[in-house]
């Protein structure tokens, strides 16, 4: 249907499909699935709810799934991380996309709600955080008469109550049906994968997912090289502040915190990183940082980032603390992760879109990016397409595997097989000239795997 988008402005479209042309150039993953899918086309039939970050990279994802043979409806998964140019493009190639950067709380679920409005309903989701899988879920419980709590934030559990019972009064037992014809999940980051398996363990799971995160050619290259590369990238987009000499906190040394510290270490600052698991704690000192308490840096650092994918990690009691003009920020998922809502009854000043510069009762100034949400995607552009092609050719394959043998999966998280991890990398090396050594098949029986692989037991961490 012509016209069914909702996007900044349409005229943008045209900045979008040179920077898409860019991006696929960077994309061989994602590319090398096109040559290889796009006659036998193994999503024909498929009619994916899309409800990940609206950039030019989740343009090339859309545009391979299209190729494939699938039909697509698309919501960005965070307000701030839409690049209008990007969501023009997609729309005027006739992909419905529903997503402006700096959408409100109550746009950003009724655009999702909007993805979900295929003719004949939605069959697969593609999801990042988990937003759409939980509105459907969320909705049937309503439905089913069940009392609803929602997960992120209180703000936000209101607004998406409001949401579902909009829908509710609209088409009644919409929900329901929608849940039932889902054939599948795909799960692209970590707080995402965590909602699944809780879900799993409380026996609310109503379809087989795909944990995208886990496949080593994700979690160990997005959440880590990704964020190297795009978290100094948003603070300086942000402040135009010198890192180099200052002091800076990573909370966290998941893959996030590894890539953001390596990030800022990269830009001359002074890294210390906070933990709460001793593996990675020994992992961040003998990366040769600091690993200290939050409590005791607070009032001297200068940048306070965090990576935790948890909650209330930075709270108002700290940034009470803090020296004039420090810098706070996160990269984690949801913006619970600061404590955010307490700031609001303090002095803002935006400074300019996503930096505001906040007055805490002692007259000291924070500067907060994002208003706490991943500030790589809010403040810039997120991360380059080069690693984003790994990602993704994972979500595609996840597709293909959930659309074509869904009926095989029980309803339960999967992460893809070793082979395929193996090729999503294989597809990445000749872009940057790398040549891989090749065993004979001596060589390969004596370590117990084959010439062509997989090269690694599960158990193998990388
Ligand atoms: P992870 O589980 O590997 O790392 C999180 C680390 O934080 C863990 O090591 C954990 O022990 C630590 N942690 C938990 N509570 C803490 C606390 N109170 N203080 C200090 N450390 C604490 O997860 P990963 O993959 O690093 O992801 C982190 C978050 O980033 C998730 O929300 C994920 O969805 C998100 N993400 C964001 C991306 C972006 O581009 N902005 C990209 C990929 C993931």
């Amino acid at each position: 249907m012509a016209g069914d988008y909702i996007v900044k402005d349409i005229a943008l479209a045209e900045f979008g499909r040179k920077e898409l042309n860019i991006a696929e150039t960077e994309m061989p993953g994602l590319m090398s699935l096109r040559a290889e899918y796009g006659e036998s086309k193994p999503l024909s039939g498929a009619r994916i709810v899309g409800s990940l970050h609206m950039t030019i990279q989740t343009g090339v994802l859309i545009e391979t799934l299209v190729a494939l043979g699938a039909d697509v409806r698309w919501a960005s998964c965070n307000i701030f991380s839409t690049q209008d140019h990007a969501a023009a493009a997609i729309a005027a190639a006739d992909v419905p996309v529903f997503a402006i950067k700096g959408q409100t709380l109550e746009e950003h679920w009724d655009y999702l709600d909007k993805s979900f409005l295929f003719e004949d309903g939605p069959n697969m989701i593609l999801d990042d955080g988990g937003d759409a899988t939980l509105y459907i879920l969320l909705g049937a419980r309503a439905e089913a008469g069940e009392d609803i709590i929602a997960v992120p934030t209180s703000e936000e559990e209101e607004v998406i109550k409001a949401q579902i019972a909009k829908r509710m009064a609209a088409s009644p037992g919409w929900f329901t049906k929608m849940r039932d014809q889902i054939k599948g999940v795909s799960e692209e980051t970590t707080t995402g994968v965590n909602r699944l398996y809780q879900l799993v363990k409380d026996g609310q799971l109503p379809f087989p997912a795909i944990n995208v995160n886990d496949s080593v050619t994700k979690s160990k290259f997005d959440n880590k090289y990704g964020c190297k590369e795009s978290l100094v990238d948003g603070i300086r987009r942000a402040t135009d502040t010198m890192l180099a000499g200052k002091v800076a906190v990573v909370c966290g040394y998941g893959d996030v915190g590894k890539g953001s510290a390596a990030s800022l270490a990269g830009a001359g600052a002074r890294v210390k990183v906070t933990e709460v698991d001793p593996i990675c704690a020994l992992q961040a000192a003998m990366d040769g940082f600091e690993v200290t308490l939050l409590e005791d840096e607070v009032a001297t650092a200068d940048v306070f980032i965090t990576t935790t994918g948890n909650k209330d990690v930075i709270r108002i009691e700290h940034m009470r603390e803090m020296k004039d003009m420090a810098i706070v920020g996160n990269i984690g998922h949801f913006d619970n992760e600061i404590q955010v809502a307490a700031l609001k009854n303090h002095k803002w000043t935006n400074i300019k879109e996503q930096v505001d510069m906040i007055e805490m009762p002692s007259g000291s100034r924070l500067i907060l990016l994002s208003e706490g949400r991943l500030l790589n995607l809010g403040n810039a552009t997120g991360h380059p397409s080069f690693v984003m092609s790994a990602s993704f050719t994972n979500q595609v394959l996840a597709q293909i595997e959930l659309f074509t043998k869904g009926d095989e999966y029980n309803n339960d998280v999967y992460i893809l097989p070793k082979h395929l991890d193996e090729k999503v990398a294989r597809l990445h090396l000749d872009r940057i000239g790398v040549k891989l050594t090749r065993m004979d098949n001596e060589q390969a029986a004596y370590i117990g795997v084959k010439p062509e692989g997989p090269y690694k037991p599960e158990h193998y961490r990388y």
